[in-house]
């Protein structure tokens, strides 16, 4: 399975990820966690990325581009992959069709999962992360164990300006991407409104897995 997993802000797309990648047994590439990694690291890409993310713009297409060509190429990919957070505009759109191109690969899947905007906000504000074992929270809806609650953290991008702005790039630069897949018919829509729980169980029979 090669596959982009699809949908604004806080749809669920990480929540999912962890659930489907049991099942399907491929690399996970989320450029938005290979994105922290740098910043957390100090690196040039991250020193770079910083700001952008912060403020909850989209990192310039060149710097993510590099960065999932590099780690396309590692050999776990073979198996397949999910990427998460990637592409986000049409020139990586692009850039990534050039890549399997050379590499004579086709793409399966372009899994889109649909939030309304009017949930987003209390998703991304509510949401937490287990630095040790990157669990993802939710104050409300998912809440950390007790064992667990002291240590969560909340993604500095995860406050209401930086969410608000993240939604408008979303529907500005990246829902422009799918018309680059739509004539593949490859792009499947899941409802994102529900318990995690019922979203895992639409994915699993929208692709064939339940
Ligand atoms: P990235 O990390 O990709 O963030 P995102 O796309 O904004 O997505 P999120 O991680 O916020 O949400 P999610 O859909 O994974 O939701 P989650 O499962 O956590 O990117 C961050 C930044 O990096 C970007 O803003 C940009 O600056 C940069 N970047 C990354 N990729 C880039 C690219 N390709 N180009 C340029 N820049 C790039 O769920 C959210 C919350 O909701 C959680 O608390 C969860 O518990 C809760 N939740 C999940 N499902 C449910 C449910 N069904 N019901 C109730 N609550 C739920």
């Amino acid at each position: 399975m090669r596959m982009i997993l699809f949908g604004p802000p806080g749809a669920g797309k990480g929540t999912q990820a962890a659930r489907l990648l049991e099942r399907l047994g491929v690399a996970h590439l989320s450029t938005g966690d290979m994105l922290r990694a740098a910043v957390r690291e100090g690196t040039e890409l991250g020193l770079a990325a910083d700001g952008f993310m912060k403020r909850g713009e989209l990192v310039p297409d060149q710097l993510v581009c590099d960065l999932v060509v590099e780690r396309l190429a590692k050999p776990d990919c073979a198996k397949g992959f999910m990427l998460d957070g990637f592409p986000r505009t049409v020139p990586q759109a692009e850039a990534l069709d050039r890549t399997l191109e050379r590499a004579a690969i086709t793409l399966d899947l372009v899994l889109v999962i649909e939030v309304p905007d009017d949930l987003i906000v209390d998703r991304i504000t509510g949401r937490r992360t287990d630095p040790v074992t990157g669990t993802i929270y939710h104050m409300t809806f998912s809440p950390p164990p007790p064992e667990v609650a002291d240590r969560v953290v909340q993604r500095s991008d995860d406050t209401e300006a930086a969410c608000r702005t993240r939604l408008a790039k979303y529907h500005a630069e990246t829902r422009p991407v799918l018309p680059v897949y739509e004539p593949r018919g490859i792009v499947k829509r899941v409802d994102g409104v529900g318990t995690p729980d019922e979203v895992t169980a639409r994915i699993m029979a929208t692709i064939g897995l339940a």
